[in-house]
């Protein structure tokens, strides 16, 4: 357990510089775990150095699969085969992270041996009956807590049969724990969404050659094919550019540069969001890379007006929305957002978390089941709770640049699974953010 840190953010003068934020985590997750099956050795770089990912890579040193680290953001990675896994004598701890858990069940759940996963308290308290429902519909033996919550004990030697799907939540994760369990399984897995979700699973399985197919909302592979080693370079994370999005946009007289910055298009719907609330933000040197568009985005200050947020957006930016719940505060009139429940089941409730300390800094918030109305207006100071969620933490952090007085956010320790590093990036560019060990 890392010691407990609390944040206070002050007003901010204006934003300025140019900022390389850290590697994607879903990508990250991704990227070892299929180095890690595949033949030969890949190189994996801007490989997060976040402590989700850490774990998601210890998990697979634990299995037996030797990881170099020759420089920070750098992984070599020596597959084993899909078949070279080993026991671990150890539970498998997955920390914080959502998606290495999810991930790691239906991987886990191909293999000859048994696997136990644990979480932290967050993680212990997040649905995992999501996956567990079509893995066991494959074949698979896994055994959860109470409510079909984590430790997961995953019983390995079965025979796993390929399924069609259609999973009740829009999940990449349940997408990609199924696709996993299908690389293992005899016959077609084929997976159908609810609604499109990011597709990194499906892009990365082609690009270590196995045969998928795949498109807006469906997936299908066969089992028994081999992983070819492949060199991934990890675009910086969306989700973590975000926050400086926001910033800038909100906080008068900024101009900010950020490179690099993943655009695959099941993860961009803050951006579409903030430019019809009104955000100026342009991107340039829009390219491929690794089969992923990145572009350098720049964003200036720009007043912000509510809106409804469109409900099809809602899956494309549904990391983003504590860091939209800030936007809206700054904005003028009133944001809605619906069609958003799955924010209740993320490290925090996200909707009660960021309602909670909305209302603490004086900000009108009202709580639907599946969203919120908040009415934008003056921000003000005082102490709000992060939960120990990462994205809750930063994007208190954001408001406290526009605030009447300084906000102080408790328990941000947590901020390193995703964003190693943030409060300095921060203060680098504008931020007031001084870290106090509670
Ligand atoms: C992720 C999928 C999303 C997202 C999470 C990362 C992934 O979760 O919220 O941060 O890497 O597949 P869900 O699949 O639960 O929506």
């Amino acid at each position: 357990m890392s010691a407990r840190i609390d944040w206070t953010s002050t007003r901010s003068a204006g934003l300025a510089g140019e900022l390389v934020v850290p590697g994607d985590k879903s990508i990250s997750h991704r990227a070892v775990m299929f180095a890690a099956l595949a033949d030969g050795s890949s190189t994996i770089d801007g490989f997060l150095e976040g402590e989700d990912t850490c774990a998601t890579a210890r998990a697979f040193a634990q299995m037996g699969v030797r990881i170099e680290t020759p420089s920070a953001s750098r992984r070599i990675v020596h597959g084993v085969g899909l078949h070279g896994l080993a026991a671990s004598a150890q539970p498998i701890d997955c920390g914080n992270a959502g998606t290495g858990m999810r991930l790691l069940a239906g991987l886990l759940a191909g293999q000859s041996f048994d696997s136990v996963l644990i979480g932290d308290e967050s993680l212990s308290r997040r649905p995992m009956r999501r996956v567990i429902e079509p893995l066991v519909a494959m074949g698979a033996s896994i055994e959860a807590g109470e409510a079909g919550l984590p430790p997961l004990r995953i019983h390995g030697g079965r025979v796993l049969r390929g399924i069609h799907c259609r999973p009740p939540v829009a999940s990449a994760q349940v997408k990609s724990a199924v696709l996993l369990a299908g690389l293992y399984a005899e016959g077609e897995t084929e997976i159908s969404e609810i609604h499109p979700t990011r597709d990194y699973s499906e892009r990365m399985l082609a690009a270590f050659g196995w045969p998928i197919a795949f498109g807006a909302g469906w997936a299908r592979l066969h089992g028994g094919h081999r992983l070819v080693a492949t060199d991934v370079v990890v675009p910086a994370d969306f989700s973590s550019a975000a926050f400086f999005l926001v910033a800038a946009s909100l906080v008068p007289g900024s101009e900010l540069i950020l490179r690099d910055v993943g655009l695959n298009p099941r993860r961009t719907g803050l951006l579409e969001a903030l430019r019809l609330m009104g955000a100026d933000i342009s991107e340039c040197r829009r390219r491929e890379r690794c089969g992923e568009m990145i572009a350098d985005l720049v964003v200036r200050h720009a007043p912000l007006r509510g809106i409804d947020i469109p409900v099809e957006l809602v899956p494309d930016m549904i990391d983003e929305f504590p860091a939209l719940f800030i936007a809206a505060a700054g904005a003028r009139g009133t944001t809605r957002v619906r069609g958003a429940a799955e924010l209740r089941v993320k490290e925090s409730d996200r909707i009660a978390t960021m309602a909670t300390g909305l209302r603490a800094l004086g900000v009108d918030i009202a709580e639907t089941p599946d969203g919120a109305d908040i009415v934008g207006g003056v921000v003000g100071g005082g102490q709000v709770a992060s939960h120990g969620d990462h994205r809750i933490a930063m994007s208190f952090a954001v408001a406290g640049l526009v605030a009447a007085a300084p906000v102080r956010i408790t328990d941000c320790a947590n901020v390193a699974t995703s964003f190693p590093g943030f409060v300095e990036m921060a203060n680098g560019c504008g931020f007031g953010l001084s870290s106090i060990g509670a």
